[in-house]
């Protein structure tokens, strides 16, 4: 994507080391013990503004408030004014979109000229919920006991919503967790990620000049251990909407049972990317080598276990490898930056220690792996993009998800043995398969245990198409047919007509 604007100056705008108050019940507050939380670049470590450390009080007065919306006000909106405020909210989203796309880059640090590029998807996935606002509907059932009984369904809103996103895509995941939430008429508490909750607050902004109601969304900033750990446990939430890391979704799994919540889980994965030997290579290579590098591999879907036909593999990796080095590290602020940095410096120490980790167990670092120091890049997470060779399936760096650009490589031999190979894990988000041969991408795509699986392709996501994980990836759907659902409690209502 083409940058046709100076992003530093918009940057400038938007935080100066300020104090960014959170968002409850329509306003604009700090936490209730006023201690605040410091949000930095992590492309320089500088601070760039503070948040309130919003903790169990905050949480609790953001769930009375969205309960307060959900029976009142919000609940006299018929379908066609939700779908009204969401089509406000995708209109403000196109005007706001480079100060959205910077306050991301800022967050988080993913490069300028990627969350650009995400334009039509996020504000697509905004449109998509506001027409399904209009399409929801319960069933009429022909009634078996009786002929003067009449049976139907009807889909009611949850209720109150609490929303725990990660920290690699804040503008994506905030709009889709909120706007399913507002298609159904439910009511939502979001909690944003400590390491960058500022793009979401942004977006609770705009939310407000729609014209939403007070109280049908609120932000929360805080730590995982004190906003989301309430919001999990919270008796008056109704569910709770997470994506992050399959230890934190196992304690909100937990922490759900106190009020029996509804609960979808987004977890980890170490997804396998399948590379035939009849695979298109050239096509091939800058698709696996971003199915991880992109977000700096900090990306649940990251295909980091590395499949190679054993005919092709030399040539592959050595692709790869030239591929991985091309690509230009940078601030994402800046428009030629391909690859930021890592989201802050506990995380970049993780992924160093599983590079530490593949080279004891005996892989071949062929490339990256090291600090990436140069002009630009003081004071910054940055790592460069890694590949590791002969790779066996125990290595830890083939088992455990990195959150890192690093991808651990494996010859394969027979169709049968990759796809048990791909399988050997816990986890089953997604899987990506290069095949020229439509017969192989049919009978794999069958085989391969995920929610998700690629051909000839990765990273696709769109509203209309169900996404979500198999095993402990966790599980629920969000986007195609299931997710609303999720969103809404069956009735049955059985009338005597005799
Ligand atoms: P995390 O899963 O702990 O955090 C995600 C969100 O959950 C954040 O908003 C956090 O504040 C919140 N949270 C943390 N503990 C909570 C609790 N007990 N109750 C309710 N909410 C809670 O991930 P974190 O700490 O940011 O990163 C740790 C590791 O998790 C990473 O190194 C990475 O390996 C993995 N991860 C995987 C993700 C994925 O999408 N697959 C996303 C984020 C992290
Ligand atoms: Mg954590």
């Amino acid at each position: 994507m083409t940058v046709s604007f100076d992003p530093r100056k918009i940057a400038d705008t938007l935080y100066s080391g300020q104090f960014c108050p959170m968002f409850i019940d329509g306003k604009w507050v700090a936490a209730q013990s006023g201690e605040v939380l410091e949000v930095s670049d992590p492309a320089s470590g500088r601070k760039i503004a503070t948040v309130p450390r919003g903790a169990g009080a905050d949480v609790d007065a953001a769930v009375s408030a969205a309960r307060r919306a959900f029976a009142g006000a919000w609940s006299k909106y018929t379908p066609y004014d939700r779908q009204e405020v969401l089509l406000r909210i995708a209109d403000l989203f196109e005007k706001n979109w480079e100060r959205l796309c910077v306050s991301d880059t800022l967050d988080m640090g993913l490069p300028i000229a990627r969350t650009l590029g995400n334009k039509r998807r996020v504000i697509g996935m905004l449109r998509f919920y506001a027409g399904q606002a209009t399409a929801l509907h319960g069933d009429y059932i022909e009634n078996s006991v009786s002929q003067s009984m009449i049976t139907f369904t009807t889909r009611e809103p949850v209720g109150v919503v609490g929303a725990i996103i990660p920290w690699n895509a804040p503008t994506a995941a905030s709009v889709w967790k909120i706007a399913p939430a507002l298609a159904t008429g439910c009511t939502v508490v979001l909690k944003p990620s400590e390491d960058a909750p500022l793009t979401p607050l942004l977006i609770a902004q705009l939310m407000q000049e729609a014209g939403l109601p007070d109280g049908v969304v609120n932000v929360v900033t805080g730590t995982g251990a004190e906003a989301g750990a309430r919001l999990a446990e919270h008796p008056d939430v109704n569910k709770i909407v997470f994506t992050g890391s399959t230890a934190t979704g196992q304690a909100i799994a937990r922490a759900g049972v106190g009020n029996l919540k509804r609960i979808t889980l987004e977890l980890g994965g170490k997804s396998p990317m399948i590379i035939c030997k009849d695979a298109d290579i050239a096509k091939a290579i800058p698709i696996a080598a971003m199915a991880v590098y992109a977000h700096s591999g900090q990306i649940c879907i990251a295909g980091s276990r590395l499949f190679v036909a054993r005919e092709i593999h030399d040539e592959f990796l050595h692709g790869l490898a030239q591929f991985a080095q091309s690509l230009k590290l940078g601030h994402g602020l800046d428009p030629d930056t391909e690859l930021g940095p890592l989201i802050n410096a506990r995380q970049t120490g993780k992924v160093e220690g599983y590079i530490a980790s593949g080279r004891a167990e005996g892989a071949e670092l062929i490339t990256g792996g090291a600090r990436a120091l140069g002009a630009g890049l003081e004071g910054g997470n940055f790592l460069q993009p890694a590949v590791f060779g002969n790779v066996t399936d125990a290595m830890t760096i083939a088992r455990e998800e990195i959150f890192g650009p690093v991808i651990s490589a494996m010859p394969f031999d027979t169709l049968d043995e990759v796809v048990t190979r791909a399988n050997a894990t816990p986890y089953g988000l997604a899987a990506g398969i290069f095949t020229r041969d439509l017969g192989t991408a049919h009978k794999m795509a069958k085989r391969i245990k995920a929610g998700s699986v690629w051909v000839n392709m990765y990273h696709a996501i769109d509203p209309a198409v169900p996404f979500g994980g198999l095993k402990m990836s966790g599980y629920g759907k969000e986007g195609g047919v299931e997710h609303l659902q999720a969103y809404l409690d069956t009735k049955a209502v059985w009338i005597q007509t005799e």
